[in-house]
């Protein structure tokens, strides 16, 4: 690839960093250190280095950043009098993940184009442990996590930072996976397990795997086809697909992308004639239940987004919400999300809410998203919802709530027979997902493992996560000497 490239922005966390790149750039076929670069240091950990144009060489580099960030730097280049390329003007609006192409030097560089493939990013790899980190094994992502680090190494960094955040100190975020390792399996010997069944069904609706995709809101920040592409892959790993309201494609798109099973995961907003439409798409649209979430009256504040004045980028929106779109949505402090919900959600909802959408969304069932009690589980079902989902919305809402895997069991016990309760939260191997079985879930809801799919490989990066996870739990039910689902209940229990 030939790079006619004049200016470099590099985001460095530490002078080793910096090192590396800098290597890496020079390595580019630019002059040597004396050579055409000058160095102008703009705030702590950002180093502008630039050549002046016509050189020989000199690279024109910007880091996907926040846009006051960005903002703050360029002010500085401007007042310097320095040159500049026309693709600072483009900084931030780079598209899709970075083309890798090959090893430079000790880890691996991933190049980032604009639609025009005009370069707008270089990130360097250093080798970790024989793969440079977000590289994983020459075999291919083997875990959730080697997905993870795929999606870290291509994700811009105020998309990676959305995805992965919890609220505030992110307890509960770290809660969530902890948790599980207070369950033990106490695995049973001699059983036939040549053919575990994970077949089961959630609400009546058939599904190959337990394994069910979570709602999560702008899929197009991790791959260009959005949510038609985890939809499809939800389909095709025989999974079930919970669109989110939030979503940057519209509910009646995901409809058409394909035939997988589907739940549409509601926000009630103070707008009550606008909720109704949504509900009524919905039922227009084929999902056979709504999934009403109840843990986001405000949002949770995601220290992240609010320091990168996180927003949609251009070219994406909220594309079921067109309609009733704030005109200032796009301006102001933090975060574009929080400032949304904060004017849209309604605050007041509550109990007698639930009744008032049970019979606006008949004949498809509600399920209550976002219970952590036995007690809300119960009043949930008193009120007329079909199933009870246990979460804490990835602990992104209110820090310091329980693990949902805790929450899990007191939530089982409140419900008894009277329907189905499931869970999501922190799940990342085919092992969490039989303890939460184990514990009484109809079926574990994954978000964040399949965002990581989608950012490393779209349609079929998520639907290799949702594969993956269920090759695990059957491997996990075969040695647990489970040869059904049920059998789960028999095996796992607190430790100590
Ligand atoms: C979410 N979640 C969420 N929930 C919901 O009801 N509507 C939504 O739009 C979103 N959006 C969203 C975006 C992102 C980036 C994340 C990580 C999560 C919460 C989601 O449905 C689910 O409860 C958690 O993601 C489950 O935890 P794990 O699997 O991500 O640990
Ligand atoms: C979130 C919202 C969209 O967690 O639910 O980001």
């Amino acid at each position: 690839m030939s790079i006619e490239l004049d200016h470099i922005i590099l985001d460095v966390d530490d002078a080793e960093a910096s090192s590396s790149f800098y290597a890496d750039i020079l390595g580019f076929g630019c002059e040597g250190e004396e050579g055409p670069f000058t160095v102008v240091r703009v705030s702590e950990g950002l180093t502008l280095q630039l050549s002046p144009r016509g050189t020989a060489g000199g690279v024109h580099l910007a880091f996907a950043m926040s846009r006051p960030e960005f903002d703050r730097v360029f002010s500085r280049v401007r007042a310097a009098g320095i040159p500049y390329g026309d693709a600072f003007d483009r900084v931030g609006t780079q598209t899709g993940p970075g083309e890798e192409t090959g090893a430079r030097g000790p880890g691996r560089t991933l190049y980032f184009l604009d639609p025009n493939r005009h370069l707008l990013e270089i990130r360097h790899h250093e080798r970790e442990g024989g793969a440079a980190r977000g590289e994983t094994s020459a075999v291919g992502p083997l875990t959730v996590a080697d997905f993870e680090r795929l999606a870290h190494a291509r994700l811009p960094r105020p998309a990676w930072d959305y995805y992965r955040s919890g609220a505030d100190d992110e307890v509960t975020l770290a809660r969530n996976t902890e948790a599980f390792a207070s369950y033990e399996i106490r695995y049973r010997a001699l059983v036939d397990v040549s053919a575990p069944r994970l077949a089961t069904s959630v609400l009546g609706t058939p599904v190959k795997t337990p394994i069910l995709v979570a709602p999560t809101a702008y899929h197009k920040l991790a791959c260009p086809e959005g949510e038609r592409a985890t939809a499809r892959a939800a389909s095709r790993a025989g999974s079930l697909y919970v669109a989110s309201t939030l979503a940057t494609t519209t509910l009646e798109d995901v409809a058409s992308a394909c035939e997988a099973p589907r739940w549409f995961q509601l926000y009630v907003h103070k707008d009550r004639a606008f909720t109704t439409r949504l509900v009524e798409r919905a039922k227009a649209a084929g999902y056979v239940a709504i999934a009403l979430t109840c843990d986001t009256p405000v949002l949770g504040r995601r220290l992240a987004d609010v320091r990168n004045g996180f927003g949609l980028t251009e070219g994406l929106a909220l594309a079921n919400l067109q309609e009733i779109l704030p005109p200032d949505l796009r301006s102001g402090p933090g975060s574009e999300l929080a400032r949304f919900v904060a004017s849209r959600h309604d605050a007041s909802l509550s109990w007698k809410d639930l009744d008032w959408l049970v019979a606006l969304a008949a004949p498809l069932p509600v399920v209550v998203k976002g219970i952590v009690r036995g007690d809300d589980a119960v009043r949930a079902l008193d009120h007329g919802a079909r199933a009870v989902w246990v979460s804490n919305h990835g602990g992104r809402q209110l820090d310091l709530a329980p693990a949902t895997i805790d929450a899990l069991v007191e939530v089982v016990a409140a419900v008894g027979d009277r329907a189905e309760v499931y869970v999501d939260g922190g799940v990342r191997s085919g092992t969490h997902a039989l303890v939460a079985l184990g514990l009484g879930a109809r079926a574990v809801f994954v978000g964040r493992p399949v965002l990581w799919g989608l950012a490393a490989d779209g349609e079929e990066g998520a639907r290799s996560v949702l594969a993956l996870l269920t090759e695990e739990l059957d491997r996990a039910m075969r040695l647990a000497g489970c040869a059904e689902l049920a059998d789960t209940r028999h095996v796992v229990r607190r430790r100590g």
